[in-house]
Protein backbone atom coordinates (compact mmCIF):
# COMPACT_ATOMS: atom_id res chain seq x y z
CA UNK A 1 0.00 0.00 0.00
CA UNK A 2 1.36 3.45 -0.20
CA UNK A 3 1.67 5.78 2.42
CA UNK A 4 3.02 9.53 2.01
CA UNK A 5 6.04 9.66 4.28
CA UNK A 6 8.69 12.25 4.91
CA UNK A 7 6.96 14.30 1.98
CA UNK A 8 7.24 11.13 -0.69
CA UNK A 9 4.12 8.64 -2.00
CA UNK A 10 6.00 4.91 -1.07
CA UNK A 11 4.70 1.32 -1.40
CA UNK A 12 4.85 -0.50 2.19
CA UNK A 13 4.24 -3.79 3.26
CA UNK A 14 2.80 -4.33 6.74
CA UNK A 15 5.55 -7.19 7.00
CA UNK A 16 8.82 -8.24 5.49
CA UNK A 17 11.38 -9.79 6.10
CA UNK A 18 15.54 -8.84 5.58
CA UNK A 19 16.79 -12.48 5.12
CA UNK A 20 21.04 -10.95 5.02
CA UNK A 21 20.23 -9.54 8.51
CA UNK A 22 17.74 -12.28 9.92
CA UNK A 23 15.35 -9.83 10.93
CA UNK A 24 11.61 -8.93 10.45
CA UNK A 25 10.75 -5.61 9.75
CA UNK A 26 7.49 -4.41 11.16
CA UNK A 27 5.43 -1.04 10.77
CA UNK A 28 5.06 0.07 14.59
CA UNK A 29 1.33 -0.23 14.57
CA UNK A 30 0.87 0.95 17.80
CA UNK A 31 2.23 4.66 16.97
CA UNK A 32 -0.01 5.16 13.89
CA UNK A 33 -1.92 7.62 12.98
CA UNK A 34 0.30 9.89 14.48
CA UNK A 35 3.88 8.36 13.49
CA UNK A 36 5.22 5.78 10.42
CA UNK A 37 7.85 4.38 11.39
CA UNK A 38 9.54 0.90 10.66
CA UNK A 39 11.06 -1.55 13.40
CA UNK A 40 13.11 -4.95 13.38
CA UNK A 41 12.85 -7.60 15.41
CA UNK A 42 16.16 -8.73 16.20
CA UNK A 43 15.10 -12.75 17.16
CA UNK A 44 12.57 -14.87 16.86
CA UNK A 45 11.40 -14.03 20.90
CA UNK A 46 11.11 -10.39 19.89
CA UNK A 47 9.17 -11.26 17.06
CA UNK A 48 6.93 -12.78 19.60
CA UNK A 49 6.43 -10.35 22.04
CA UNK A 50 5.69 -7.92 18.47
CA UNK A 51 3.00 -9.81 18.27
CA UNK A 52 2.18 -10.36 21.79
CA UNK A 53 2.35 -6.27 22.67
CA UNK A 54 0.37 -5.14 19.31
CA UNK A 55 3.36 -3.44 17.33
CA UNK A 56 2.07 -5.66 14.16
CA UNK A 57 -1.37 -6.71 14.37
CA UNK A 58 -4.32 -8.35 12.68
CA UNK A 59 -5.15 -11.60 11.55
CA UNK A 60 -3.08 -12.12 8.01
CA UNK A 61 -0.53 -9.65 9.43
CA UNK A 62 0.73 -11.78 12.72
CA UNK A 63 0.42 -15.36 10.30
CA UNK A 64 3.04 -13.61 8.14
CA UNK A 65 4.96 -12.66 11.44
CA UNK A 66 5.01 -16.05 12.70
CA UNK A 67 5.62 -17.81 9.34
CA UNK A 68 9.22 -15.48 9.35
CA UNK A 69 9.57 -15.64 12.74
CA UNK A 70 10.07 -19.75 12.10
CA UNK A 71 12.36 -19.04 9.64
CA UNK A 72 14.07 -16.51 11.68
CA UNK A 73 14.47 -18.98 14.52
CA UNK A 74 15.65 -21.58 12.48
CA UNK A 75 17.59 -19.46 10.80
CA UNK A 76 19.72 -18.91 14.30
CA UNK A 77 20.20 -22.74 14.97
CA UNK A 78 23.56 -22.85 15.43
CA UNK A 79 24.98 -26.87 14.04
CA UNK A 80 24.13 -29.57 11.93
CA UNK A 81 22.23 -31.92 14.63
CA UNK A 82 18.63 -33.10 12.92
CA UNK A 83 17.76 -33.43 16.19
CA UNK A 84 18.33 -30.78 18.14
CA UNK A 85 17.32 -28.63 15.40
CA UNK A 86 13.94 -30.16 15.38
CA UNK A 87 13.81 -29.37 19.01
CA UNK A 88 14.86 -25.94 18.69
CA UNK A 89 12.15 -25.12 15.84
CA UNK A 90 9.60 -26.57 17.84
CA UNK A 91 9.90 -24.20 21.17
CA UNK A 92 10.41 -21.39 18.71
CA UNK A 93 6.94 -22.70 16.43
CA UNK A 94 5.74 -22.74 20.32
CA UNK A 95 6.70 -19.36 21.38
CA UNK A 96 5.40 -17.92 18.21
CA UNK A 97 2.00 -19.94 18.62
CA UNK A 98 1.57 -18.46 22.10
CA UNK A 99 1.87 -14.52 21.69
CA UNK A 100 -1.82 -14.26 20.62
CA UNK A 101 -4.14 -17.43 20.61
CA UNK A 102 -7.55 -16.21 19.23
CA UNK A 103 -6.05 -15.83 14.89
CA UNK A 104 -5.28 -19.33 13.52
CA UNK A 105 -3.46 -17.70 10.78
CA UNK A 106 0.06 -17.86 12.63
CA UNK A 107 -0.94 -21.51 13.52
CA UNK A 108 -1.91 -22.15 9.59
CA UNK A 109 1.34 -20.14 8.71
CA UNK A 110 3.64 -21.92 10.74
CA UNK A 111 2.31 -25.02 9.71
CA UNK A 112 2.76 -24.44 5.90
CA UNK A 113 6.52 -23.47 7.13
CA UNK A 114 6.94 -27.03 9.29
CA UNK A 115 5.72 -28.83 5.99
CA UNK A 116 7.79 -27.25 3.97
CA UNK A 117 10.38 -28.21 6.12
CA UNK A 118 10.31 -31.76 5.64
CA UNK A 119 11.85 -32.24 2.89
CA UNK A 120 15.19 -30.79 3.55
CA UNK A 121 17.96 -33.25 4.40
CA UNK A 122 20.28 -30.90 6.53
CA UNK A 123 19.82 -27.99 8.59
CA UNK A 124 20.90 -25.85 6.02
CA UNK A 125 18.94 -26.86 3.98
CA UNK A 126 15.75 -26.76 5.84
CA UNK A 127 16.65 -23.71 6.86
CA UNK A 128 16.34 -22.25 3.48
CA UNK A 129 13.12 -24.19 2.88
CA UNK A 130 11.54 -22.45 5.97
CA UNK A 131 12.44 -19.12 4.63
CA UNK A 132 11.18 -19.33 1.21
CA UNK A 133 7.73 -21.14 2.53
CA UNK A 134 7.08 -17.92 4.60
CA UNK A 135 7.88 -15.77 1.68
CA UNK A 136 5.39 -17.76 0.09
CA UNK A 137 3.07 -17.84 2.61
CA UNK A 138 3.29 -13.41 2.58
CA UNK A 139 2.82 -13.57 -1.27
CA UNK A 140 0.04 -15.29 -0.68
CA UNK A 141 -2.05 -13.41 1.76
CA UNK A 142 -1.68 -10.24 -0.63
CA UNK A 143 -3.09 -12.56 -3.87
CA UNK A 144 -5.95 -13.69 -1.35
CA UNK A 145 -5.87 -10.15 -0.37
CA UNK A 146 -6.90 -9.38 -3.84
CA UNK A 147 -9.00 -11.92 -4.77
CA UNK A 148 -11.14 -10.71 -2.32
CA UNK A 149 -11.09 -7.37 -3.46
CA UNK A 150 -12.06 -9.01 -7.10
CA UNK A 151 -15.16 -11.60 -5.07
CA UNK A 152 -16.21 -8.72 -3.33
CA UNK A 153 -16.59 -5.47 -4.88
CA UNK A 154 -19.51 -6.04 -7.07
CA UNK A 155 -21.31 -5.60 -3.58
CA UNK A 156 -20.02 -1.95 -3.44
CA UNK A 157 -22.63 0.05 -5.57
CA UNK A 158 -22.46 3.94 -6.39
CA UNK A 159 -23.45 5.47 -3.30
CA UNK A 160 -23.37 2.53 -0.85
CA UNK A 161 -22.91 3.28 2.68
CA UNK A 162 -20.44 0.60 4.80
CA UNK A 163 -19.79 0.03 8.46
CA UNK A 164 -16.82 -1.84 9.13
CA UNK A 165 -15.68 -2.89 12.32
CA UNK A 166 -11.85 -3.02 13.92
CA UNK A 167 -9.38 -2.95 11.16
CA UNK A 168 -9.08 -5.40 8.57
CA UNK A 169 -7.23 -3.49 6.08
CA UNK A 170 -3.75 -3.88 4.61
CA UNK A 171 -2.30 -3.23 8.48
CA UNK A 172 -4.03 -6.51 9.41
CA UNK A 173 -2.18 -8.50 6.41
CA UNK A 174 1.01 -8.02 4.48
CA UNK A 175 -1.16 -5.86 2.10
CA UNK A 176 -4.29 -4.15 0.48
CA UNK A 177 -6.43 -6.15 3.69
CA UNK A 178 -9.61 -8.48 3.72
CA UNK A 179 -12.57 -5.99 4.55
CA UNK A 180 -11.18 -2.95 2.59
CA UNK A 181 -10.23 -5.12 -0.14
CA UNK A 182 -13.29 -4.97 -2.08
CA UNK A 183 -13.75 -1.09 -1.29
CA UNK A 184 -10.08 -0.39 -2.58
CA UNK A 185 -10.66 -2.21 -5.66
CA UNK A 186 -14.32 -0.20 -6.30
CA UNK A 187 -12.47 2.88 -5.62
CA UNK A 188 -9.79 2.20 -7.74
CA UNK A 189 -12.29 1.98 -10.24
CA UNK A 190 -14.02 5.21 -9.64
CA UNK A 191 -16.94 4.01 -7.57
CA UNK A 192 -18.15 6.75 -5.01
CA UNK A 193 -19.10 5.01 -1.63
CA UNK A 194 -18.89 6.21 2.05
CA UNK A 195 -17.77 4.05 4.89
CA UNK A 196 -18.33 4.36 8.69
CA UNK A 197 -15.44 3.34 10.89
CA UNK A 198 -16.53 1.39 14.06
CA UNK A 199 -14.09 3.32 16.80
CA UNK A 200 -13.41 -0.33 18.17
CA UNK A 201 -12.66 0.14 21.61
CA UNK A 202 -10.52 -0.39 23.59
CA UNK A 203 -7.67 -0.07 21.48
CA UNK A 204 -9.52 2.17 18.56
CA UNK A 205 -8.48 -0.13 15.50
CA UNK A 206 -11.08 1.52 13.24
CA UNK A 207 -10.50 5.10 14.63
CA UNK A 208 -6.72 4.57 14.09
CA UNK A 209 -5.70 2.15 11.84
CA UNK A 210 -8.61 1.53 9.46
CA UNK A 211 -9.73 5.77 9.16
CA UNK A 212 -5.97 6.57 8.67
CA UNK A 213 -5.88 3.68 5.79
CA UNK A 214 -8.61 5.24 4.39
CA UNK A 215 -7.46 8.52 4.47
CA UNK A 216 -4.47 7.49 2.27
CA UNK A 217 -6.11 6.36 -0.09
CA UNK A 218 -8.96 9.33 -0.44
CA UNK A 219 -11.65 7.09 0.19
CA UNK A 220 -14.76 9.15 2.18
CA UNK A 221 -15.19 7.84 5.79
CA UNK A 222 -16.01 9.13 9.15
CA UNK A 223 -15.62 7.43 12.46
CA UNK A 224 -18.38 6.99 15.01
CA UNK A 225 -18.42 5.55 18.37
CA UNK A 226 -18.93 1.77 18.82
CA UNK A 227 -22.62 2.31 19.88
CA UNK A 228 -23.70 4.50 17.06
CA UNK A 229 -24.20 1.60 14.57
CA UNK A 230 -27.58 1.21 15.44
CA UNK A 231 -28.90 4.22 15.19
CA UNK A 232 -27.44 5.05 12.23
CA UNK A 233 -28.74 1.92 11.21
CA UNK A 234 -31.95 2.25 12.09
CA UNK A 235 -32.11 5.68 10.02
CA UNK A 236 -31.25 3.94 7.15
CA UNK A 237 -27.99 5.46 6.52
CA UNK A 238 -25.85 1.88 6.40
CA UNK A 239 -26.24 -0.49 3.66
CA UNK A 240 -23.84 -2.88 4.19
CA UNK A 241 -21.53 -4.19 6.50
CA UNK A 242 -17.80 -5.84 6.03
CA UNK A 243 -15.86 -7.00 8.38
CA UNK A 244 -12.36 -9.36 8.46
CA UNK A 245 -12.02 -12.65 11.15
CA UNK A 246 -9.25 -13.64 13.08
CA UNK A 247 -10.93 -17.91 13.12
CA UNK A 248 -13.89 -19.13 10.57
CA UNK A 249 -14.73 -22.78 11.82
CA UNK A 250 -14.99 -24.38 8.53
CA UNK A 251 -17.31 -27.18 10.00
CA UNK A 252 -19.78 -24.42 11.12
CA UNK A 253 -19.36 -21.35 9.85
CA UNK A 254 -18.99 -19.79 13.00
CA UNK A 255 -17.08 -16.25 13.01
CA UNK A 256 -14.72 -15.21 15.89
CA UNK A 257 -13.58 -11.71 15.14
CA UNK A 258 -12.69 -8.10 17.05
CA UNK A 259 -15.12 -7.78 20.65
CA UNK A 260 -18.32 -5.98 19.06
CA UNK A 261 -18.37 -7.79 15.59
CA UNK A 262 -21.44 -10.08 16.75
CA UNK A 263 -23.41 -7.26 18.36
CA UNK A 264 -23.53 -5.40 14.65
CA UNK A 265 -24.56 -8.71 13.17
CA UNK A 266 -27.82 -8.86 15.52
CA UNK A 267 -28.20 -5.25 14.64
CA UNK A 268 -27.83 -5.72 10.75
CA UNK A 269 -29.85 -8.47 11.02
CA UNK A 270 -32.42 -6.39 12.63
CA UNK A 271 -32.18 -3.58 10.31
CA UNK A 272 -32.15 -6.35 7.47
CA UNK A 273 -28.87 -5.26 6.10
CA UNK A 274 -26.46 -7.70 4.50
CA UNK A 275 -23.55 -8.49 6.73
CA UNK A 276 -20.01 -9.99 5.24
CA UNK A 277 -17.10 -11.46 6.18
CA UNK A 278 -14.08 -11.34 4.31
CA UNK A 279 -11.35 -14.01 4.77
CA UNK A 280 -8.38 -15.68 3.08
CA UNK A 281 -7.47 -19.37 2.79
CA UNK A 282 -5.47 -19.23 5.79
CA UNK A 283 -8.31 -17.94 8.80
CA UNK A 284 -10.02 -20.80 8.02
CA UNK A 285 -9.71 -23.53 11.02
CA UNK A 286 -10.77 -27.04 9.59
CA UNK A 287 -10.53 -28.79 12.63
CA UNK A 288 -12.43 -27.26 15.78
CA UNK A 289 -15.76 -28.23 16.15
CA UNK A 290 -17.69 -25.66 18.09
CA UNK A 291 -16.97 -21.52 18.40
CA UNK A 292 -17.64 -22.30 22.29
CA UNK A 293 -13.99 -23.99 21.78
CA UNK A 294 -12.24 -21.04 20.04
CA UNK A 295 -9.83 -19.95 22.42
CA UNK A 296 -10.73 -15.97 23.11
CA UNK A 297 -8.11 -13.89 24.45
CA UNK A 298 -8.50 -11.88 27.43
CA UNK A 299 -6.22 -8.45 27.54
CA UNK A 300 -5.31 -6.48 30.24
CA UNK A 301 -7.72 -4.20 32.39
CA UNK A 302 -5.46 -1.33 31.51
CA UNK A 303 -7.32 -1.21 27.80
CA UNK A 304 -10.36 -1.01 29.43
CA UNK A 305 -9.48 1.63 31.94
CA UNK A 306 -7.90 4.04 29.82
CA UNK A 307 -6.40 4.92 26.61
CA UNK A 308 -3.36 5.83 24.38
CA UNK A 309 -2.25 8.85 22.21
CA UNK A 310 0.14 11.02 22.01
CA UNK A 311 1.81 13.85 24.43
CA UNK A 312 2.22 17.56 22.76
CA UNK A 313 5.89 15.69 22.45
CA UNK A 314 4.77 13.01 20.32
CA UNK A 315 5.56 10.80 22.25
CA UNK A 316 2.50 7.39 22.91
CA UNK A 317 0.81 8.12 26.08
CA UNK A 318 -1.47 6.65 28.27
CA UNK A 319 -4.37 8.25 30.11
CA UNK A 320 -6.98 6.90 32.98
CA UNK A 321 -10.33 7.42 31.83
CA UNK A 322 -11.98 4.96 34.70
CA UNK A 323 -12.80 4.72 37.95
CA UNK A 324 -8.69 4.25 39.42
CA UNK A 325 -10.03 1.61 42.17
CA UNK A 326 -12.22 -0.27 39.35
CA UNK A 327 -11.25 -3.05 37.13
CA UNK A 328 -12.24 -4.20 34.30
CA UNK A 329 -13.01 -7.63 32.27
CA UNK A 330 -11.57 -7.28 29.00
CA UNK A 331 -11.99 -10.09 26.28
CA UNK A 332 -10.68 -9.12 22.60
CA UNK A 333 -12.95 -11.08 20.28
CA UNK A 334 -16.48 -12.56 19.93
CA UNK A 335 -18.15 -15.51 18.12
CA UNK A 336 -20.76 -14.76 15.28
CA UNK A 337 -23.34 -17.40 14.54
CA UNK A 338 -23.65 -18.55 10.89
CA UNK A 339 -27.28 -17.51 10.53
CA UNK A 340 -26.21 -13.67 10.63
CA UNK A 341 -24.08 -13.96 8.55
CA UNK A 342 -25.26 -13.39 4.66
CA UNK A 343 -21.64 -14.37 3.23
CA UNK A 344 -17.92 -15.19 3.67
CA UNK A 345 -16.03 -13.58 0.95
CA UNK A 346 -12.86 -15.62 0.11
CA UNK A 347 -10.46 -15.08 -2.75
CA UNK A 348 -12.68 -18.43 -4.09
CA UNK A 349 -16.03 -16.79 -4.20
CA UNK A 350 -18.64 -15.97 -1.68
CA UNK A 351 -20.45 -19.03 0.16
CA UNK A 352 -22.89 -19.02 2.84
CA UNK A 353 -21.15 -19.79 6.29
CA UNK A 354 -22.58 -23.26 6.48
CA UNK A 355 -21.33 -24.28 3.08
CA UNK A 356 -17.47 -23.86 4.04
CA UNK A 357 -17.60 -27.42 4.51
CA UNK A 358 -19.11 -28.66 1.34
CA UNK A 359 -16.72 -26.48 -0.43
CA UNK A 360 -13.90 -27.57 1.05
CA UNK A 361 -11.90 -29.21 -1.76
CA UNK A 362 -12.24 -25.90 -3.86
CA UNK A 363 -11.34 -23.72 -0.59
CA UNK A 364 -8.09 -25.89 0.71
CA UNK A 365 -6.70 -26.75 -3.04
O1 LIG B 1 -6.66 -7.47 18.04
P1 LIG B 1 -6.39 -7.28 16.58
O2 LIG B 1 -6.27 -5.85 16.19
O3 LIG B 1 -5.26 -8.12 16.08
O4 LIG B 1 -7.70 -7.86 15.92
C1 LIG B 1 -7.94 -7.81 14.56
C2 LIG B 1 -9.36 -8.03 14.28
O5 LIG B 1 -10.07 -8.67 15.00
C3 LIG B 1 -9.90 -7.42 13.07
O6 LIG B 1 -11.24 -7.14 13.29
C4 LIG B 1 -9.85 -8.21 11.85
O7 LIG B 1 -11.09 -8.31 11.30
C5 LIG B 1 -9.35 -9.56 11.93
S1 LIG B 1 -7.74 -9.46 11.40
C6 LIG B 1 -7.98 -9.29 9.76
Amino acid sequence: MRVCYKGRSEHFKTVSFEASRNEVVLIEQRLLPHQFKLVSTLDYRATARAIQDMVVRGAGAIGATAAYGLAQGAGAFRGANLERFAAHCLVVYQTLKEARPTAVDPVNAMNDVLAAMLVGESVEEKKALALSAAEEFALNDVRHCRGIGEQGAPLISPGIRVLTHCNAGWLAFVDIGTATAPLYDAHARGVPFHVFCDETRPRCQGAGLTAWELAQEGISHQIIVDNAAGFLMWRREIDLVIVGSDRVLGRTGEVANKIGTYTKAILARRHGIPFYVAIPMSTIDWETRRGWDIPIEERSEEEVCGAWGVDSKGRRAYVRIANPTSGARNPGFDVTPPDLITGIITPRGIFKPRELWKNRSVLKG
